[in-house]
């Protein structure tokens, strides 16, 4: 495991990439002071886990998700894209070749799948709740840069979405994700050098990145479990 040194701003601050968050309800303040008379309030945070198709992201996520539970926390899962809402159903006659897209278009659509769910992210981490995602931000860093999208302008354009405050990359290499998964592949599932190109976006946010963990998705089950459970801890004290 490769744990990035937390060399950015605490995990709960900024959120929305503006003017970092006040930890206090200013609202309950009526001096306007802001802190002075409020209470503290409850920290959600957003965990997002990354990889390439197959690489564990709903396995590992759906286990984080207990542990919060079991752990006392609120905690809530979401996986994207999300196929059930209009602009995912979209998506989905995309990745079946039935639309016939250009790669920023694209895009556009899954970072508007997100924006679809923004309110209701905003307000779980607002109310102190874990929220647990499978692909988020990164997943059209990394899909649309390997198709030759700027990678500076898909990450500007989710700067409104709220951020992660630890994303999870479980990184395998392309030809695991093919051996995990023998049928029903959409058309990004079968291009082995894109997928390439996908892994080696991830594997630069990574490093680059703010509150990154670069995991080894290679490892059995159990062992990316406790490297996970390990990264929630020494990155956001939790668990
Ligand atoms: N560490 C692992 N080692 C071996 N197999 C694994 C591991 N983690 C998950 N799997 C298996 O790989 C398959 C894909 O796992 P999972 O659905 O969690 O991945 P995913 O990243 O969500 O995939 P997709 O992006 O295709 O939805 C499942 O059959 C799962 O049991
Ligand atoms: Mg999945």
């Amino acid at each position: 495991m490769t744990v990035k040194p937390s060399t950015g701003p605490p995990a709960r601050q900024p959120r929305w990439g503006g003017s970092p968050q006040a930890p206090f309800d200013s609202a309950d303040s009526p001096s306007g002071l802001g802190f002075a008379q409020g209470r503290l309030k409850p920290t959600g945070h957003l965990i997002a886990f990354e990889g390439l198709d197959q690489s564990g992201k709903q396995t590992q996520a759906e286990r984080l998700l207990a542990a919060f539970r079991a752990g006392g926390h609120r905690a809530e899962f979401l996986t994207f894209p999300e196929y059930k809402t209009a602009i995912g159903t979209e998506i989905g006659h995309a990745l079946q070749g039935e639309r016939d897209y250009a790669p920023d278009t694209l895009q556009l659509l899954y970072i508007a799948n997100r924006f679809e769910f923004r309110p209701r992210i905003s307000s779980w981490l607002d109310e102190g709740t874990m929220v647990v995602c499978d692909r988020y931000l990164a997943s059209s860093i990394a899909y649309g840069e390997a198709q030759g999208v700027d990678p500076h302008w898909l990450s500007a354009i989710q700067r409104h979405l709220p951020q992660p405050s630890l994303t999870l990359l479980l990184d395998i290499p392309p030809d695991a994700s093919l051996h995990r998964k023998k049928v029903a592949r959409d058309k990004f599932e079968r291009d082995l050098s894109l997928l390439g190109r996908v892994r080696e976006s991830y594997v630069r946010q990574a490093k680059e990145g703010v509150r990154w963990v670069h995991l080894d998705g290679q490892q059995d089950k159990d062992a990316v479990s406790a490297a996970v459970l390990s990264a929630v801890r020494s990155q956001l004290g939790l668990l």
